[in-house]
C-alpha cells in the first residue's frame, strides 16, 4: 500500500477494543476515498463481541437527530426501539414497516396505546405511522410520506433493521434481507441530503450465509453501493452499527442535517 494511503487508513483506523468513549465506541470510520478491501480491512473481525445492549443504541439514535423532524424504521419486531423513541418524544413523525402480520398487529396495539400517552403524540394516527409490508417496497411510501407530513426540516434518521430474526419474525424467505433496496431508497430520495442512515447489527453482515440461510451483504457492498450515489459520504462503526451521512449536508449536528431548500 502506498505510504499516503496507508497512513490515511491507519488515521481512520481509530479502531477495535478500544476504550469506550463515554456511552459509545467509535470502531472505525471512513469515506469514499478507502477502497472495498480498506474497508474489509478495517472490519475484519467485527464479531459478536461486537453486539451491544439496546439502550446504548437508543442513545445513539437520538444523539443523531440534529434537526431532522422524522424516524423511520425497517422491522418494527416487537416495537423496543419504536418504544423508546416515542419516549424520548423528539422526532415530530414516526415511520416503521413490519413484514409479519402479526407482529404489526401485535406492535400497533402497543405502540398506539403508548403514544396516546405521550403529549407529543396524544393524537397518534397523525404522527406515528405503521405499515404492513415489505420494506424494500414500503420505503419509498415511508420517506414520500415523511417529507408531506414536516413542515420544517425534512431531514430523517433511517433506522435499517429489517431481516429474519428467528422465532416468530418474518423474512426467512427472502434470501438477503431488503437492506440494498432499502439504502437506494434513501440515497435516491429528493431529500438525501438531509438524512442519516444507520444500519444495525453490523457484526452479522458478513457476506456469508448465517444459520437462519439469510446472507447479509458485506459492509464493503455497502460502502461501495453508497459512494456509487453519494461521493461525499462519511461512514462511522459505532455499537454494532454502521452510521452513513453525506458530508455536503449543513452541519445541523456532527452527522449533518440540512434545512429544507
Ligand atoms: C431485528 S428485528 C427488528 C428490531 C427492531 N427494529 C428494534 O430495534 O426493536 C427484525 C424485524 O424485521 C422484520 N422483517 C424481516 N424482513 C422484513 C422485510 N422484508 N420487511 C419488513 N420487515 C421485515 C422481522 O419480522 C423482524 O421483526
Amino acid at each position: 500500500m502506498p505510504r499516503a494511503r496507508r497512513s490515511r487508513f491507519l488515521q481512520s483506523a481509530l479502531f477495535l477494543f478500544q476504550v469506550p468513549c463515554t456511552e459509545s465506541y467509535v470502531e472505525a470510520s471512513f469515506d469514499c476515498s478507502h477502497s472495498q478491501s480498506d474497508v474489509d480491512q478495517l472490519l475484519k473481525g467485527y464479531s459478536d463481541s461486537h453486539r451491544r445492549e439496546g439502550r446504548q443504541k437508543d442513545r445513539m439514535l437520538l444523539s443523531l437527530r440534529g434537526n431532522r423532524s422524522s424516524f423511520i424504521e425497517t422491522g418494527t419486531n416487537h416495537a423496543k426501539t419504536l418504544m423508546s423513541v416515542l419516549s424520548a418524544e423528539q422526532f415530530d413523525h414516526v415511520f416503521s414497516v413490519e413484514y409479519s402480520p402479526m407482529l404489526h398487529r401485535l406492535a400497533s396495539r402497543t405502540v398506539l396505546q403508548h403514544a396516546e400517552t405521550l403529549p407529543r403524540y396524544k393524537q397518534p394516527n397523525q404522527r406515528v405511522h405503521l405499515y404492513l409490508g415489505d420494506s424494500g417496497k414500503v420505503i419509498t411510501t415511508m420517506l414520500s410520506d415523511a417529507a408531506a407530513t414536516s413542515n420544517g426540516p425534512a431531514g430523517a434518521v433511517c433506522w435499517l433493521d429489517a431481516h429474519y430474526s428467528h422465532k416468530d419474525t418474518a423474512g426467512n424467505d427472502q434470501k438477503e434481507p431488503p437492506l440494498m433496496l432499502e439504502l437506494r431508497a434513501v440515497l435516491t430520495d429528493q431529500f438525501w441530503r438531509e438524512h442519516v442512515v444507520i444500519i444495525d447489527d453490523l457484526r452479522m453482515w458478513t457476506g456469508r450465509p448465517t444459520n437462519d440461510h439469510q446472507i447479509y451483504p458485506r459492509p464493503s457492498r455497502v460502502h461501495q453501493e453508497t459512494c456509487n450515489l453519494w461521493k461525499d459520504a462519511r461512514f462511522r462503526v459505532s455499537n454494532d452499527a454502521m452510521i452513513i451521512w453525506p458530508s455536503a449536508a449543513a452541519k445541523g449536528n456532527q452527522y449533518g442535517a440540512t434545512v429544507r431548500r
